[in-house]
């Protein structure tokens, strides 16, 4: 058994998870928690987990009770304003890193934590964000997955403070990685958000990138600290996905441009 715990596993990349990982891996075993009262985004879909309903700033001894014993921590959870979600996050890797047994944790971050690096409003994104294909002489290159963090926004920031934790567990030995995801939602469909093709990732794509984490994690090969863009396999792609592809063998099957057939 893979015993895994999504803290803030009943919103949207959680839910999906709950879904995929079990398909991708029967040994996956699944302890979701999440806020008292919290929807389950999963909707009527057939998803396994056992749940617990806490909010973990609330009672530290019963979250590090759910983190005990597990081989993997998906940290999901988020609030504001940025101080409460920054003390949030020192209180989940603090209790990781605490454990006798400390599991590979896979914490969120955003595709927002480099949003100085790019925007839509001019240059070539743009025209691609108007879907002029025709127009562009050359695609620009894809964003490096190796540019770090560069934030220009509360949200970013908590995404970089999350990559900076990361960062630091790997420099004392632990497993620790951060999913820079795209897009993501629960009906797995596009939305009227500027650029969104462009970086839009499925729940299932979501859940092939965990699974290849931990799947190179056991092999020794993940190299932990590190941040990944977490996209689909989509045709109009700004960042880049070969280097996780490369790295961890993360190997999406989903790609935007099936809803613009016909275009
Ligand atoms: N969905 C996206 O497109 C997207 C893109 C980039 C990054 N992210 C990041 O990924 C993470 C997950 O995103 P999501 O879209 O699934 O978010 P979401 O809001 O759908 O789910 C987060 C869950 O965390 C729970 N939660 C909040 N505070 C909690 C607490 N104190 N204790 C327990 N549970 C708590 C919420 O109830 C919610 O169910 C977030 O950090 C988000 O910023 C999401």
């Amino acid at each position: 058994m893979i015993n895994v715990l999504l803290i803030g596993g009943r919103g949207i990349i959680g839910s999906g998870l709950r879904y995929y990982l079990p398909r991708l891996d029967s040994n996956y075993g699944i302890v979701t928690v999440d806020l008292p009262g919290a929807v389950d985004l999963a909707g009527k879909q057939e998803v396994e987990s056992e749940f617990v309903d806490l909010d973990i700033n609330t009672d530290h001894e019963a979250f590090n009770g759910l983190v005990v014993g597990k081989d993997m921590v998906i940290y999901l959870a988020r609030k504001n304003p940025l101080e409460e979600m920054n003390a949030m996050t020192d209180l989940v890797f603090d209790t990781v890193r605490r454990q006798s047994h400390p599991p590979l944790i896979v914490a969120a971050s955003s595709v927002h934590a480099v949003d100085e690096a790019y925007n839509f409003v001019d240059g070539p994104l743009s025209i691609l964000a108007d879907r002029k294909f025709h127009e562009i002489d050359e695609m620009p290159d894809p964003i490096s997955a190796t540019i770090p963090a560069c934030p220009n926004n509360d949200y970013g920031q908590e995404k970089a403070y999350v990559e900076e934790w990361a960062q630091q567990m790997a420099l004392n030995g632990f497993g620790a990685i951060s999913a820079r995801w795209g897009g993501i939602n629960e009906r797995n469909k596009m939305t009227d958000e500027r650029g969104y093709f462009t970086l839009w990732c499925h729940q299932e794509d979501a859940a092939r990138f965990v699974h290849a984490c931990y799947t190179s994690y056991v092999k020794g090969t993940l190299r932990n600290g590190a941040y990944y863009f977490v996209i689909s396999n989509n045709t109009y792609n700004i960042f880049d996905i070969e280097t996780p592809k490369r790295e961890i063998g993360y190997e999406p099957v989903h790609n935007a441009e099936v809803f613009y057939k016909g275009d």
